[in-house]
């Protein structure tokens, strides 16, 4: 299958818990078994890249209160969920600004990211503290910095080298990017990664993003055309071939 890198926007848990007439924080917690199976089926699907965006650089202007609780939540769910998803040959990174959470939780994902499957099935990336346009400007600063450091020089930068110094690295560009929750816009995730990502925008609340639905947009990427910049026939003739 060529599927090799899925995008996830998360998003619609507080409208989820809002509809039920409960806190804000209810929808997250629910949102945290949609993870769950949304891993599973990318496993079962043979899909070796997941990036999931659970926190935004913005989403610290959120009320105190609720900010808190996503993070306790996200430290439970690492402390709870990470003996299993290892076994099923998961291996969790990282992505984002990671300086601004506690030191607690930093020292938390730095364990949890040395942590490797003996199977390796797929690669999740969760990103925390993230925003597109700050990855782009991190990457262009280390860049700078190895000119300075006379590690590479401004000639040597292609758009390769350049997607090494993004957080996601040498990983695979997102080839499906899909937004729960209804809305129509990025929020400043993955920016560059999502250069020729097909995009699914997706009513479903994310709690209620089941892997019936989620493996109906799978098959609905797979018949989508991807060109490239070719020609309808061109892909044709390509496949033929
Ligand atoms: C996404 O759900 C989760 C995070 C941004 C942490 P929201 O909390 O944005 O849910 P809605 O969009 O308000 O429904
Ligand atoms: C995007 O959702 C961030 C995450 C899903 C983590 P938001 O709910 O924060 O986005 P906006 O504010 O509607 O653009
Ligand atoms: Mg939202």
């Amino acid at each position: 299958m060529n599927l090799k890198h899925i995008a996830i926007i998360m998003d619609g848990n507080g409208r989820w818990a809002t509809q039920r007439k409960r806190p804000r924080t209810f929808g997250h917690q629910a949102g945290v078994k949609t993870v769950r199976s949304t891993i599973e089926t990318c496993v079962k699907h043979g899909i070796p890249n997941l990036t999931l965006f659970a926190f935004s650089s913005e989403n610290w202007s959120r009320p105190e209160k609720e900010v808190q609780r996503l993070m306790e939540l996200f430290m439970r769910s690492l402390n709870k969920e990470t003996a299993e998803l290892l076994k099923q040959g998961v291996k969790q990174s990282f992505i984002g600004d990671l300086n601004r959470f506690s030191e607690k939780l930093q020292h938390k994902m730095f364990e949890v990211s040395e942590l490797h499957p003996e199977d390796l099935k797929l690669n999740l990336n969760i990103a925390v503290n993230y925003g597109g346009k700050w990855d782009v400007v991190d990457a262009a600063k280390n860049f700078a910095s190895d000119v300075l450091n006379g590690k590479t020089s401004i000639d040597d930068l292609s758009e390769e080298q350049f997607n090494n110094y993004l957080s996601l690295g040498d990983g695979p560009m997102v080839d499906l990017l899909i937004r729960t929750g209804g809305e129509h816009r990025i929020s400043n995730f993955l920016l560059w990664q999502i250069a020729y990502a097909e995009i699914f925008f997706e009513d479903t609340l994310w709690p209620d993003f089941d892997a019936t639905t989620f493996s109906q947009i799978i098959n609905k990427f797979q018949q989508r055309e991807r060109r490239f910049g070719q020609t309808s026939e061109q892909i044709k003739e390509q496949k033929d071939a």
